[in-house]
């Protein structure tokens, strides 16, 4: 080989393995800085999670794990955190800025959600952590997914004035605009004071978690101060305060866990937005069962008077007799639960004549009509059983304004373009007939049992009034009221009137109920009525 030849040989560099070329090497610094970064976010402060457990109470992330099916969590702005270092926080500029946002899914479900994160400056809100929430929630919008708000924050951050005003500003507005556009859940897992509590009330159901979560627009000291009002947090706003009086709290829980586990529940049971449908769920069921329930007739007593347990009823007519009652311990008067009927979901409303005789008051209808409204906004189908004796009457009631709540439940069902049933199980009486989804005020279906009792009043009420003037003029008032209560009764109250005049489609076997409402809705699974446009009603709030 001449030199010449040689010299135009490939010259053997050694070629650098593919670990210590100058990128790589970067790239594993910056990658090494990047989990270290991401390992201090997620782990947070340990001092701030000791006494986060102390409390009774878990981290955002340990919530979130909770909620949401494994490893489906997708962080954003997991590095967001303040732009400066400025006076506000005094020099502090915790990582994450006290909230966790991002997606995730439950039972392979998309849902948008936030969790603020107490430990940080007691989870409350500022600029950067309002602008995390504001983002989650348009994208829940945007992609039409719900949204999970997990509460623990002393709201408003005080340092940042007027910007976390803003902040909780732009929340309210998010809240409105999603309204019966995405359904939108509020967990309430520690404080949620002040103006930070018209979040949980603009959302669509609000849990609340005993002994740990407390709502109310001015603290005890604040109160104290004021007033010299002395009273607890608890007692002032705590979950059973408002599961059971304010109803502020539609679900309320004793510990985080099994919060969780009903918001998952829950969840299943609604649609992604309104334009889909609730999730259907196929009967296996068994095949043995014809669907004739014949203990509906042993739990409802013939007399009318006699209570029992609407539960009860509502167990036998729904699929495995499960259902999700909502405001399960305010205006127990009447019943709002979402079940399953031959697997598809229903809004059930009902009123419960173990408490109260069944009547309805201002808090009774003011429940219902928010059901009734989140059911249309969401497409679930509504099934109302009947059993009233009418409104409350007294004066406390019509001071309460009984004449206007009353009314929103009207409107609630007047508006309803859903597949609505009715079962008038015994008694339907005056205005509590009509309120109560009947033909009149556009119903689709009426079924009723054989005793149904319906006129404007009870016959003892309806004869005193119209025969005043004979009975006190009578030799023996006592046997003609007698005679003519019996008189009414056949003539007005007999069970076949109704549904002679129109207003009852069918009377049925109450064992065959849950077999009728299947059948019933069944036949309305394709009801499309829109309401004519307008810019919006006026709903009497
Ligand atoms: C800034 C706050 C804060 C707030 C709590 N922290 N609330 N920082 N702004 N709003 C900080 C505390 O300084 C403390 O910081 C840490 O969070 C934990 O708080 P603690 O008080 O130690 O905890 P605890 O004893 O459990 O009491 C929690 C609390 C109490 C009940 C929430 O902190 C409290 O009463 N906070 C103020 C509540 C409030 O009035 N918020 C404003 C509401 S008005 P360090 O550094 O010590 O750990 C509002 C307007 C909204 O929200 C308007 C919307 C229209």
């Amino acid at each position: 080989m001449s030199a010449s030849e040689a010299d135009l040989r490939p010259v053997e560099v050694p070629r650098p393995t593919r670990s210590n070329t100058p990128a790589v090497r970067t790239m594993a610094r910056l990658r090494s800085e990047r989990d270290t970064l991401r390992g201090l976010t997620e782990a947070g402060d340990p001092t701030g999670v000791e006494r986060q457990h102390a409390l009774g109470k878990r981290t955002a992330r340990e919530r979130l794990a909770s909620l949401l099916d494994e490893g489906s969590f997708v962080e954003l702005g997991l590095f967001r955190r303040r732009r400066d270092e400025g006076p506000a926080t005094e020099g502090r500029r915790p990582r994450t800025d006290g909230v966790v946002t991002g997606a995730g899914t439950i039972d392979g479900r998309r849902v948008f959600v936030y969790a603020q994160d107490f430990t940080i400056l007691g989870g409350s809100l500022g600029a950067e952590h309002a602008e995390k929430i504001h983002r989650v929630m348009d994208l829940a919008l945007d992609n039409g997914a719900p949204l999970i708000g997990l509460n623990d924050s002393g709201g408003a951050r005080i340092q940042e004035g007027v910007a976390s005003l803003d902040g909780y500003g732009g929340i309210f507005r998010r809240h409105v605009a999603a309204s019966g556009i995405i359904p939108q859940i509020s967990v309430i897992l520690g404080p949620c004071a002040g103006g930070a509590a018209y979040s949980p009330a603009l959302a669509d159901v609000t849990f609340m978690v005993r002994g740990t979560a407390r709502m109310f627009l001015t603290g005890p000291d604040v109160i104290a101060a004021v007033s010299g009002e002395r009273v607890g947090p608890e007692e002032l706003g705590g979950a059973d305060v408002h599961g059971a009086r304010t109803g502020v709290a539609t679900v309320v829980h004793d510990d985080e866990e099994e919060c969780l586990e009903d918001v998952r529940h829950l969840v299943s049971l609604l649609p992604d937005n309104n334009l889909a449908s609730p999730p259907g769920e196929p009967r296996g069921g068994d095949p043995q069962d014809d669907g004739r329930r014949p203990r509906l007739v042993e739990i409802v007593p013939a007399e009318p008077n006699r209570p029992y347990d609407m539960r009860d009823v509502v167990a036998e007519i729904v699929d495995d007799g499960d259902f999700f009652e909502i405001h399960e311990g305010w205006a127990r008067n009447v019943l709002c639960a979402l079940a399953r009927v031959d697997g598809a979901v229903v809004g059930v409303v009902g009123n419960q004549p173990m408490v109260l005789a069944g009547v309805l008051d201002s808090d009774a209808a003011q429940k219902a009509a928010r059901f009734v409204r989140f059911c249309d906004a969401f497409n679930i189908p509504l099934l109302t059983l009947v059993d009233v004796p009418g409104f409350l009457p007294g004066t406390d009631q019509e001071h309460a304004g009984v004449i206007r709540h009353g009314a929103k439940l009207l409107y609630a069902y007047c508006e309803a373009t859903v597949p609505r049933v009715q079962v008038i199980v015994r008694k339907a009486y005056g205005g509590a007939y009509i309120v109560m989804d009947s033909r009149s005020i556009g119903t689709d279906l009426s079924l009723a049992w054989p005793g149904n009792e319906i006129a404007v009043m009870g016959a003892e009420g309806a004869v005193n009034v119209v025969h005043r003037r004979e009975l006190r003029s009578a030799a023996d008032p006592d046997a003609l009221r007698r005679e003519l209560v019996t008189d009414y009764r056949e003539r007005l109250m007999h069970p076949y009137r109704a549904p002679e005049e129109g207003f009852v489609d069918d009377v049925i076997d109450p064992a065959d109920t849950r077999v009728a409402v299947i059948k019933g809705l069944a036949m309305l699974r394709d009801k499309r009525r829109e309401q004519p446009r307008r810019k919006h009603g006026n709903v009497p709030l």
